[in-house]
């Protein structure tokens, strides 16, 4: 991995709590205060009054909302190594099996799409479990690790003091257009509101260059066990699961192309003798886990 010659840094941005997505551009109009109202046909003072109200209402509670999610995993970033471990226990893997796996799967959709990668985006990279293993598989790529929470920033930059560019993401991700080659996110789109997620989507493909790749992996709602782990994992509580079909349907509505799907993760630890079977299993959608991955057009 390449550290870039400013060395490792972190990035503090100013708070702009109307960032939570598309659907906000209708509060946005109506936070706009009340000349945008009073530009309605309306014939009552009062009509009036309880239009205002609303829209002020919506504005507190986006903020709220905004508030919340950021805080929710800077409450779970010191206890969430040993949470995960507990949650995926039943496999009889440890983390960093599925950090590595996941690493060493993009790189194989990378191979497989005749992509050069020399910058890469880990969008919600929580404590940093990735970063080993983009130092082991990417080692020329120049990676930014980019979170809602800064604590988890925090700990990264503890554990890996190596790791290239921490970014805090507040109401979008701060960087120019088509900065990167690759985006990734594991496990990041279930804690976010369905709601946004072509929001997030629409700005991933942004900062993705032309020609570039996104690549995002998720637990399957349709695995029991899968439910099973993330039901009984305290950081998981507001986690709501995403079918793959859906995901893909949200990617082309953000602009990517050609959206594919590969259902992974089938066989636990004490079955790891069948897991070179899985390459004919990624059409099953019964797998822990699954990617997706779509392209940016030239
Ligand atoms: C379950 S953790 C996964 C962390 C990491 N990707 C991994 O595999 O270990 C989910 C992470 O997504 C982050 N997150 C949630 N919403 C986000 C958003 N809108 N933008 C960036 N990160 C977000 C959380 O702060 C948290 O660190």
């Amino acid at each position: 991995m390449k550290v870039s010659s400013a060395g490792p840094s972190i990035t503090f941005l100013s708070i702009g709590y109307l960032g939570k997505g598309q659907d906000m551009s209708s509060a946005a109009l109506e936070c706009a205060g009340p000349s945008k109202v009073a530009a309605r046909p309306t014939t009552a003072r009062d009509q009036l009054y309880r239009v205002e109200n609303s829209a002020r209402q919506n504005c507190a509670d986006l903020a709220r909302d905004f508030d919340m999610d950021k805080a929710e995993f800077d409450r779970f970033a010191d206890e969430y190594q040993d949470q995960h471990r507990q949650s995926i226990s039943i496999t009889g893997e440890f983390p960093e099996y599925f950090s590595e796996y996941k690493i060493r799967k993009l790189k194989k959709i990378i191979t497989h799409n005749n992509l050069t990668v020399f910058t890469i985006c880990d969008f919600g990279s929580g404590i940093g479990n990735s970063i080993p293993f983009f130092q082991k598989h990417f080692p020329n790529a120049v990676l930014t690790s980019a979170d809602v929470s800064q604590r988890s920033l925090e700990l990264s930059r503890v554990h890996y003091p190596s790791a290239d560019h921490l970014l805090v993401i507040e109401n979008n991700i701060p960087v120019k257009d088509y900065s990167f080659d690759v985006t990734f996110s594991a496990c990041v789109f279930h804690h976010i509101p369905s709601a946004e997620h072509v929001f997030w989507l629409r700005e991933l493909h942004r900062v993705t260059r032309p020609g570039g790749l996104i690549a995002i992996f998720e637990h399957n709602a349709l695995n029991p066990l899968t439910v099973r782990a993330v039901n009984s994992c305290p950081f998981d509580v507001n986690a709501k699961l995403i079918l793959a079909t859906d995901l893909l349907r949200r990617l082309l509505d953000a602009g990517w192309t050609a959206p594919t799907v590969q259902y992974n993760v089938f066989f636990p630890r004490a079955l790891a003798l069948l897991r070179p079977a899985e390459k004919y299993l990624h059409w099953l959608p019964l797998g822990a886990q699954y990617v997706v991955f779509a392209r940016k057009g030239s």
